[in-house]
């Protein structure tokens, strides 16, 4: 209904003035704000503490809902964590497998070659605990939406008391950053909700930060890589250049005389 007015006003804007009609999605959905991160830039790198806070928060909070089916526990020692450690954030999870001699489905720990599992049984059963919502593979998420990181980070922590005309229904939530403001994921992010090893006060907003980090890791596991080849690939050219330039110099140097 609201969008049916906002469209109604904005062509009768439209046609009173002249102008272009504002997109309706634009103007009800706010760009996420802007926010600093270390992987930003040429030069940025995945910070360890940032993302290994990040894995916390995953563990402790987003797994009991979502997955990440192409992140496997091997993928961690990445981010600074040993084999011994990998094997034991591996094995906090269950993950089914088999058939067994029987033909049956049996659980068991995770182990390294393993992915992030995702917690239901299917699709169905994942429906009928969110309200009808699927909790999305997180993969790749801060590619797969516009604003990447930014979007993910403002929809943690975008939520807010809804307008009294929302129409929210059971197990829905008012986020200001989420396309259609109404989610079906619970604010999860609230003070108290991990208690951080290395020290660090687990404020929402660091959580926030934290998860994001880890996520865009997660959906980015190349990019230092990527950028020191790029780096050096630069570097290799101005060598080049250096170097085809003294050589032009020196064959032309006897005829420019
Ligand atoms: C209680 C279950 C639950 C938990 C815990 C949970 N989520 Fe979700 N999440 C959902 C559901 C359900 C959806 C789909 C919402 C919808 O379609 O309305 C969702 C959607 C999302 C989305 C996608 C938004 C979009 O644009 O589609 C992101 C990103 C996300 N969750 C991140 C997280 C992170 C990060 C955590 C941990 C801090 C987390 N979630 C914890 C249930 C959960």
């Amino acid at each position: 209904m609201a969008k049916f007015r906002n469209l109604l006003a904005a062509a009768i804007a439209a046609a009173g003035l002249g102008l272009a009609p504002v997109p309706v999605e634009a103007a009800e959905t706010p760009a996420p704000p802007e926010h600093t991160w270390q992987f930003e830039g040429v030069f940025g790198t995945f910070d360890r503490a940032t993302v290994q806070r990040g894995l916390q928060v995953f563990n402790t909070v987003c797994s009991a809902c979502h997955g990440m089916k192409y992140v496997h526990f091997r993928n961690l020692k990445d981010i600074g964590y040993n084999k011994d450690q990998v094997e034991a954030i591996a094995a906090q999870y269950t993950v089914t497998d088999g058939p067994n001699d029987q033909g049956e489905m049996y659980q068991r720990p995770a182990e390294p070659t393993d992915a992030f599992p995702f917690p239901y049984k299917n699709k169905e059963a994942a429906k009928n605990a969110n309200n009808g919502a699927v909790p999305p593979d997180l993969s790749v998420i801060t590619n797969a939406r516009p604003g990447g990181p930014e979007y993910v980070r403002a929809v943690l922590l975008g939520y807010e008391k809804a307008p009294e005309d929302a129409n929210l229904s059971p197990g829905q939530y008012w986020n200001k950053y989420y396309p259609s403001h109404k989610i079906s994921m619970p604010q999860m992010l609230v003070q108290g909700v991990v208690d951080y090893q290395d020290g660090t006060k687990a404020t929402p907003k660091q959580m926030a930060h934290d998860v994001t980090a880890f996520l865009h890791w997660a959906s980015n596991p190349h990019m230092e890589e990527r950028k020191r080849l790029g780096l050096k690939v630069i570097l290799f050219l101005i060598v080049l250049t250096a170097m085809l330039y003294a050589v032009q110099r020196k064959i032309w140097a006897d005829v420019e005389k």
